[in-house]
């Protein structure tokens, strides 16, 4: 058997740490499932993110749970950047003190990225809340004075995904560098929430119509096609992140993920403890390898999407790869 540090070696390139599974809200979509207890210790962290740059990774993310709850995020923004970590990203749901964008720390994230969820307050409420839309905005329009690179990230529900191109236009006026939109994929908390999802058939028109509207704004959009008809499927090839081992995900107890969809299934296939990264036992049916991706293991194309799919004329993709046909996919640049 390959070792974890075989396997990943000089391939892997970004680590999503999820340094706290605390949070301040309780989002209805979340797919990490009900918030937790736990913070990242501190020692533990330096360790794991020495390995990490050993093995690779130049883009480390900072998110949780809500990250802006660890009480030593700005040391771990801090040792990462002394550590040489040439891009460090913080995932925030807004809710934190304004005063926190001035600490000399965090002017040292090179991307900070806000959860936005709506147009407008009431939009934005049917996940998060009132009182958190005008937390948002204001820690926005601060970030973006003091000279911040702030980016969005919009989860698409049934509530929202129509106002897509509404936000695009409010955020690129107030100078928002770039808009990610997720399609809310019905795991942890979404799962029980059904009416938020967006049917398959609504997204692709909806795809369809706005993709090329988008191209005219200055700011970046990337926006998931998550479907395609059976007949364009030779047209794409999955480039599956985790099969790759360019992408590795850690939770705030050193449970290593290898696909954000398995983060609240309990199915890590590793994890970090004396120094050392280890395999759990039947860590192959937990991470991926080119010939496993199309099967089983992963969560997208997993038994009960197979029978889901199975009558449909759509094929559903990788919430997270990018597709070979970059033309019909995704991502807009000016
Ligand atoms: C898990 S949160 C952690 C960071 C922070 N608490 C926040 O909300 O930004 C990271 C991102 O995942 C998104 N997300 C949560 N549940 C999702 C789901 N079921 N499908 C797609 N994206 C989801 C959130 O909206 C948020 O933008
Ligand atoms: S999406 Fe973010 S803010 Fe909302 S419950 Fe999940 S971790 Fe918390
Ligand atoms: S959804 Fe499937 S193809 Fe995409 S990263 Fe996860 S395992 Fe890979």
């Amino acid at each position: 058997m390959e070792s974890f540090e075989k396997k990943f070696n000089g391939k892997l390139e970004e680590v999503f740490i999820y340094i706290t599974s605390k949070c301040n809200l309780r989002c209805p979509h979340c797919y990490m499932g009900d918030a937790g207890n736990v913070n990242m210790d501190k020692n533990n962290f330096k360790k794991l993110l020495n390995k990490l740059i050993k093995l690779g990774a130049s883009k480390i993310t900072f998110l949780g749970g809500e990250p802006t709850l660890h009480p030593f995020l700005t040391e771990f923004i801090e040792i990462a950047k002394q550590m040489g970590v040439s891009y460090v990203r913080l995932d925030t749901n807004g809710e934190f003190d304004s005063k926190l964008l001035n600490d000399a720390a965090f002017k040292k994230l090179s991307d900070i990225c806000f959860s936005l969820d709506g147009v407008d307050a009431k939009t934005h409420a049917k996940i998060r809340s009132v009182k958190n839309y005008n937390s948002i905005i204001k820690n926005i329009k601060k970030a973006v004075t003091l000279g911040y690179k702030v980016r969005v990230t919009m989860t698409a529900n049934s509530y929202n995904f129509r106002q897509i191109e509404k936000v695009v236009v409010k955020l690129d006026k107030m100078g928002v560098s770039s808009l990610n939109v997720h399609l809310i994929s019905a795991n942890g908390r979404a799962k029980d929430n059904g009416t938020l999802l967006v049917k398959e058939e609504d997204w692709m028109d909806y795809y369809n119509n706005v993709l090329p509207r988008l191209r005219k704004y200055k700011i970046k959009v990337k926006i998931p096609k998550r479907f395609i008809k059976k007949d364009e499927s030779q047209d794409y090839g999955i480039t599956c992140e985790s099969a790759k081992a360019s992408r590795l995900l850690v939770t705030a107890d050193f449970k290593i993920f290898a696909c954000p969809l398995l983060l609240n299934t309990g199915r890590n296939f590793a994890f970090f403890e004396n120094g050392e990264f280890h395999y759990i036992k039947d860590y192959r049916k937990h991470s991926f390898e080119y010939s496993d991706i199309q099967g089983p293991a992963c969560p997208i194309l997993m038994k009960d999407n197979f029978i889901k799919f199975a009558n449909k004329d759509i094929i559903p993709l990788c919430v997270s790869c990018k597709q070979r046909n970059y033309q019909n996919n995704v991502l807009i640049e000016n």
